[in-house]
Protein backbone atom coordinates (compact mmCIF):
# COMPACT_ATOMS: atom_id res chain seq x y z
CA UNK A 1 0.00 0.00 0.00
CA UNK A 2 1.41 3.41 -0.91
CA UNK A 3 -0.03 6.54 0.92
CA UNK A 4 -0.55 10.23 -0.01
CA UNK A 5 0.29 13.14 2.62
CA UNK A 6 -1.85 15.81 1.53
CA UNK A 7 -0.36 19.65 2.85
CA UNK A 8 -2.26 21.93 0.74
CA UNK A 9 -4.59 24.55 0.60
CA UNK A 10 -4.10 28.12 1.54
CA UNK A 11 -4.76 28.33 5.41
CA UNK A 12 -7.10 31.14 4.85
CA UNK A 13 -8.88 30.59 8.72
CA UNK A 14 -5.33 30.82 9.82
CA UNK A 15 -4.13 33.98 8.46
CA UNK A 16 -1.62 36.07 9.35
CA UNK A 17 0.06 32.46 10.91
CA UNK A 18 0.14 31.01 7.00
CA UNK A 19 0.71 34.25 4.57
CA UNK A 20 4.43 33.27 4.52
CA UNK A 21 4.46 29.42 5.33
CA UNK A 22 2.23 26.53 5.21
CA UNK A 23 -0.18 25.35 7.70
CA UNK A 24 1.23 21.89 7.96
CA UNK A 25 4.57 23.55 8.92
CA UNK A 26 3.41 25.48 11.83
CA UNK A 27 4.56 23.69 15.35
CA UNK A 28 1.81 21.58 17.60
CA UNK A 29 4.04 21.90 20.60
CA UNK A 30 7.12 20.44 19.40
CA UNK A 31 6.93 19.47 16.25
CA UNK A 32 5.99 20.51 12.69
CA UNK A 33 2.20 19.48 11.99
CA UNK A 34 3.07 17.43 9.13
CA UNK A 35 4.52 14.73 11.43
CA UNK A 36 1.57 13.89 12.92
CA UNK A 37 -0.39 12.28 10.27
CA UNK A 38 3.00 10.85 8.88
CA UNK A 39 3.45 9.26 11.65
CA UNK A 40 0.20 8.39 11.33
CA UNK A 41 0.37 6.66 7.55
CA UNK A 42 3.91 5.19 8.79
CA UNK A 43 1.98 3.15 11.79
CA UNK A 44 -0.11 1.69 9.19
CA UNK A 45 3.18 0.36 7.95
CA UNK A 46 2.87 2.44 5.16
CA UNK A 47 6.90 3.55 3.60
CA UNK A 48 6.23 4.77 -0.22
CA UNK A 49 4.81 7.93 0.87
CA UNK A 50 4.03 11.22 -1.69
CA UNK A 51 3.33 14.39 -0.22
CA UNK A 52 1.50 16.74 -2.51
CA UNK A 53 1.42 20.97 -1.62
CA UNK A 54 1.19 23.94 -3.26
CA UNK A 55 4.09 24.62 -5.88
CA UNK A 56 5.43 27.32 -3.44
CA UNK A 57 5.52 25.28 0.08
CA UNK A 58 6.74 21.69 -1.96
CA UNK A 59 10.64 23.20 -1.34
CA UNK A 60 9.70 23.37 2.53
CA UNK A 61 8.45 20.28 3.05
CA UNK A 62 11.24 18.69 1.09
CA UNK A 63 13.74 20.99 3.09
CA UNK A 64 12.17 19.24 6.03
CA UNK A 65 11.58 15.50 5.09
CA UNK A 66 14.02 14.89 2.49
CA UNK A 67 13.78 12.05 0.63
CA UNK A 68 13.14 9.84 3.67
CA UNK A 69 16.00 7.57 4.39
CA UNK A 70 16.39 8.92 7.70
CA UNK A 71 13.13 7.18 8.47
CA UNK A 72 13.76 3.78 6.41
CA UNK A 73 10.58 5.22 4.03
CA UNK A 74 10.69 6.80 0.59
CA UNK A 75 8.94 10.37 -0.31
CA UNK A 76 8.01 11.66 -3.53
CA UNK A 77 6.96 14.98 -3.88
CA UNK A 78 4.18 16.33 -6.29
CA UNK A 79 2.47 20.19 -6.33
CA UNK A 80 -0.87 20.51 -6.22
CA UNK A 81 -1.11 24.15 -8.69
CA UNK A 82 -4.90 24.89 -6.91
CA UNK A 83 -6.52 23.96 -4.01
CA UNK A 84 -9.39 21.65 -5.99
CA UNK A 85 -10.23 19.74 -3.43
CA UNK A 86 -9.02 16.32 -1.60
CA UNK A 87 -9.69 14.11 -3.94
CA UNK A 88 -7.73 15.61 -6.70
CA UNK A 89 -4.99 14.17 -5.21
CA UNK A 90 -5.67 10.49 -6.80
CA UNK A 91 -5.01 12.29 -10.36
CA UNK A 92 -2.16 13.86 -9.41
CA UNK A 93 -0.70 10.71 -8.02
CA UNK A 94 -2.14 8.34 -10.29
CA UNK A 95 0.67 7.12 -12.54
CA UNK A 96 2.91 7.17 -9.21
CA UNK A 97 0.11 4.80 -7.15
CA UNK A 98 0.28 2.86 -10.98
CA UNK A 99 -2.62 0.35 -9.24
CA UNK A 100 -1.80 0.29 -5.79
CA UNK A 101 -4.11 0.92 -2.84
CA UNK A 102 -3.37 3.70 -1.70
CA UNK A 103 -4.15 5.49 1.98
CA UNK A 104 -4.78 9.29 2.26
CA UNK A 105 -3.83 11.54 5.54
CA UNK A 106 -4.59 15.35 5.66
CA UNK A 107 -1.40 17.29 6.80
CA UNK A 108 -3.78 18.74 9.62
CA UNK A 109 -5.27 16.05 11.19
CA UNK A 110 -3.82 14.04 14.75
CA UNK A 111 -5.10 10.97 15.51
CA UNK A 112 -4.16 9.49 19.21
CA UNK A 113 -5.18 6.24 20.33
CA UNK A 114 -4.46 3.03 22.11
CA UNK A 115 -3.56 0.54 19.88
CA UNK A 116 -4.15 2.62 17.02
CA UNK A 117 -1.13 0.55 14.85
CA UNK A 118 -3.61 -2.61 15.01
CA UNK A 119 -6.83 -0.24 13.65
CA UNK A 120 -4.78 1.22 10.91
CA UNK A 121 -2.80 -2.06 10.18
CA UNK A 122 -6.34 -3.92 9.68
CA UNK A 123 -7.28 -1.28 7.58
CA UNK A 124 -4.47 -1.24 5.24
CA UNK A 125 -4.42 -4.80 5.13
CA UNK A 126 -8.44 -5.21 3.62
CA UNK A 127 -7.58 -5.39 0.00
CA UNK A 128 -11.46 -3.92 -1.57
CA UNK A 129 -13.39 -1.32 -1.02
CA UNK A 130 -12.66 1.80 1.49
CA UNK A 131 -12.17 2.37 4.88
CA UNK A 132 -12.75 5.72 6.84
CA UNK A 133 -12.82 6.33 10.92
CA UNK A 134 -16.15 8.45 12.37
CA UNK A 135 -15.51 10.53 15.75
CA UNK A 136 -18.19 12.27 17.37
CA UNK A 137 -17.76 16.14 17.79
CA UNK A 138 -19.86 19.16 18.81
CA UNK A 139 -19.24 20.34 15.99
CA UNK A 140 -20.48 18.55 12.71
CA UNK A 141 -21.32 20.75 10.65
CA UNK A 142 -17.46 21.48 9.93
CA UNK A 143 -17.05 18.15 8.89
CA UNK A 144 -17.96 15.63 6.43
CA UNK A 145 -20.55 13.68 8.35
CA UNK A 146 -21.32 10.06 8.42
CA UNK A 147 -25.01 8.63 9.58
CA UNK A 148 -26.09 4.75 10.79
CA UNK A 149 -28.61 2.66 10.74
CA UNK A 150 -30.31 0.86 13.23
CA UNK A 151 -27.49 -1.92 12.30
CA UNK A 152 -25.03 0.18 12.78
CA UNK A 153 -23.94 0.26 9.07
CA UNK A 154 -22.73 3.85 7.20
CA UNK A 155 -26.19 4.85 5.67
CA UNK A 156 -25.15 8.47 4.39
CA UNK A 157 -22.20 10.81 4.10
CA UNK A 158 -22.53 15.10 3.62
CA UNK A 159 -20.29 16.89 3.30
CA UNK A 160 -20.38 20.47 5.86
CA UNK A 161 -24.21 19.88 6.29
CA UNK A 162 -25.75 23.00 7.43
CA UNK A 163 -28.01 20.76 9.85
CA UNK A 164 -26.07 17.39 10.81
CA UNK A 165 -28.10 14.79 11.95
CA UNK A 166 -25.47 13.10 13.06
CA UNK A 167 -22.64 14.07 15.26
CA UNK A 168 -20.35 11.65 13.43
CA UNK A 169 -17.63 13.31 11.70
CA UNK A 170 -15.36 11.44 9.15
CA UNK A 171 -12.00 12.21 10.07
CA UNK A 172 -8.98 12.85 7.30
CA UNK A 173 -7.66 9.32 6.95
CA UNK A 174 -9.18 7.02 4.19
CA UNK A 175 -7.95 4.28 3.24
CA UNK A 176 -8.66 2.97 -0.54
CA UNK A 177 -8.89 -0.03 -2.93
CA UNK A 178 -6.72 -0.14 -5.90
CA UNK A 179 -9.83 1.67 -8.35
CA UNK A 180 -9.29 4.82 -6.43
CA UNK A 181 -7.74 6.73 -9.05
CA UNK A 182 -10.76 5.73 -11.40
CA UNK A 183 -13.41 6.75 -9.08
CA UNK A 184 -11.87 9.94 -8.67
CA UNK A 185 -11.87 10.66 -12.51
CA UNK A 186 -15.77 10.44 -12.06
CA UNK A 187 -16.93 13.02 -9.96
CA UNK A 188 -17.20 16.61 -10.39
CA UNK A 189 -16.47 19.93 -8.34
CA UNK A 190 -18.80 20.27 -5.82
CA UNK A 191 -20.67 23.99 -5.44
CA UNK A 192 -17.35 25.34 -3.72
CA UNK A 193 -15.65 24.07 -6.98
CA UNK A 194 -13.80 21.32 -5.29
CA UNK A 195 -13.46 17.64 -5.69
CA UNK A 196 -15.14 16.64 -2.81
CA UNK A 197 -13.51 13.43 -0.68
CA UNK A 198 -16.98 13.23 0.18
CA UNK A 199 -18.04 12.20 -3.03
CA UNK A 200 -15.25 9.65 -3.42
CA UNK A 201 -16.13 7.96 -0.54
CA UNK A 202 -20.12 7.77 -1.61
CA UNK A 203 -19.12 6.26 -4.56
CA UNK A 204 -17.85 3.11 -1.97
CA UNK A 205 -20.73 3.54 0.16
CA UNK A 206 -23.36 3.15 -2.88
CA UNK A 207 -21.98 0.03 -3.91
CA UNK A 208 -21.36 -1.37 -0.43
CA UNK A 209 -17.81 -1.20 0.55
CA UNK A 210 -17.03 1.42 2.50
CA UNK A 211 -16.31 0.62 5.84
CA UNK A 212 -16.52 2.98 8.54
CA UNK A 213 -15.07 2.37 11.86
CA UNK A 214 -16.28 4.40 15.13
CA UNK A 215 -13.54 5.60 17.09
CA UNK A 216 -14.17 5.74 20.39
CA UNK A 217 -14.21 7.91 23.63
CA UNK A 218 -10.97 6.80 24.32
CA UNK A 219 -9.42 8.34 21.09
CA UNK A 220 -8.38 12.23 20.37
CA UNK A 221 -8.36 13.43 17.26
CA UNK A 222 -7.56 16.67 16.53
CA UNK A 223 -7.35 19.01 13.46
CA UNK A 224 -5.31 21.93 13.49
CA UNK A 225 -7.15 24.02 10.94
CA UNK A 226 -8.02 27.27 13.55
CA UNK A 227 -6.82 29.02 15.96
CA UNK A 228 -8.09 27.83 18.73
CA UNK A 229 -7.59 23.68 17.37
CA UNK A 230 -4.21 24.26 16.83
CA UNK A 231 -3.08 25.84 20.39
CA UNK A 232 -5.80 22.77 22.11
CA UNK A 233 -3.55 20.61 19.76
CA UNK A 234 -0.44 21.57 21.06
CA UNK A 235 -1.39 21.99 24.21
CA UNK A 236 -2.58 17.99 24.24
CA UNK A 237 0.49 17.05 22.45
CA UNK A 238 2.48 18.91 25.62
CA UNK A 239 0.23 17.04 28.20
CA UNK A 240 0.26 13.87 27.12
CA UNK A 241 4.55 13.92 26.46
CA UNK A 242 5.13 15.90 29.89
CA UNK A 243 2.71 13.50 32.01
CA UNK A 244 3.85 10.05 30.27
CA UNK A 245 7.28 10.79 29.04
CA UNK A 246 6.11 9.37 25.59
CA UNK A 247 6.12 11.04 22.00
CA UNK A 248 2.87 11.79 19.74
CA UNK A 249 3.24 12.23 16.39
CA UNK A 250 7.76 11.15 16.29
CA UNK A 251 7.99 10.08 12.60
CA UNK A 252 11.12 8.81 14.10
CA UNK A 253 10.01 7.00 16.93
CA UNK A 254 7.79 5.42 14.50
CA UNK A 255 10.27 4.65 11.86
CA UNK A 256 12.17 2.58 15.05
CA UNK A 257 9.34 1.07 16.59
CA UNK A 258 8.23 -0.43 13.02
CA UNK A 259 11.62 -1.57 12.63
CA UNK A 260 11.98 0.82 9.39
CA UNK A 261 15.51 1.95 10.95
CA UNK A 262 17.86 0.78 13.81
CA UNK A 263 19.49 2.27 16.55
CA UNK A 264 22.08 4.19 15.29
CA UNK A 265 20.01 5.81 12.39
CA UNK A 266 17.92 7.01 15.45
CA UNK A 267 20.58 8.15 17.19
CA UNK A 268 21.78 10.08 14.23
CA UNK A 269 18.03 12.10 14.27
CA UNK A 270 18.75 12.32 18.09
CA UNK A 271 21.67 14.22 17.24
CA UNK A 272 20.38 16.56 14.33
CA UNK A 273 17.85 17.89 17.49
CA UNK A 274 20.58 17.48 20.03
CA UNK A 275 19.30 20.89 21.98
CA UNK A 276 15.73 19.50 22.38
CA UNK A 277 14.20 17.39 24.58
CA UNK A 278 12.91 16.00 22.11
CA UNK A 279 16.10 14.93 21.27
CA UNK A 280 16.73 13.41 24.46
CA UNK A 281 14.18 11.43 24.55
CA UNK A 282 14.66 10.07 20.67
CA UNK A 283 18.57 9.36 22.48
CA UNK A 284 17.34 7.42 25.65
CA UNK A 285 15.21 5.67 23.07
CA UNK A 286 17.84 4.30 20.87
CA UNK A 287 19.77 3.35 24.10
CA UNK A 288 23.62 4.40 24.76
CA UNK A 289 25.75 4.05 21.45
CA UNK A 290 28.29 1.07 21.37
CA UNK A 291 31.62 1.69 23.24
CA UNK A 292 34.36 2.12 20.09
CA UNK A 293 36.12 -1.31 19.66
CA UNK A 294 39.51 -0.74 21.70
CA UNK A 295 42.72 -0.03 20.03
CA UNK A 296 44.54 -3.30 18.94
CA UNK A 297 48.42 -3.11 21.31
CA UNK A 298 50.84 -2.78 19.20
CA UNK A 299 52.93 -6.33 19.59
C1 LIG B 1 -12.01 17.94 4.99
C2 LIG B 1 -13.07 17.02 4.37
C3 LIG B 1 -14.07 16.62 5.44
C4 LIG B 1 -13.37 15.97 6.62
C5 LIG B 1 -12.27 16.91 7.15
C6 LIG B 1 -11.42 16.24 8.21
O1 LIG B 1 -12.57 19.16 5.35
O2 LIG B 1 -13.68 17.71 3.29
O3 LIG B 1 -15.00 15.70 4.88
O4 LIG B 1 -14.30 15.69 7.64
O5 LIG B 1 -11.39 17.32 6.10
O6 LIG B 1 -10.45 17.11 8.73
P1 LIG B 1 -11.77 20.56 5.06
O7 LIG B 1 -10.41 20.41 5.61
O8 LIG B 1 -11.78 20.71 3.57
O9 LIG B 1 -12.59 21.59 5.76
Amino acid sequence: MKGILLAGGSGTRLHPMTLATSKQLLPVYDKPMIYYPLSTLMLAGIRDIMIISTPDDLPQFQRLLGDGAQYGVRFSYRAQPSPDGIAQAFLIAEDWLAGAPCALALGDNLIFADHLSVLLQGAARRDSGATVFAYQVRDPERYGVVTFDAEGRASTLVEKPTHPVSHWAVTGLYFYDARVSTFARQIRPSPRGELEITDLNRIYLEEGSLQVEKLGRGCAWLDAGVPDALLQAGMFVQTIQSRQGMLVGSPAEVAFRMGFIDCDQLREIARSVFKTELGRQLQDMAGPAEPPAPLPIPA
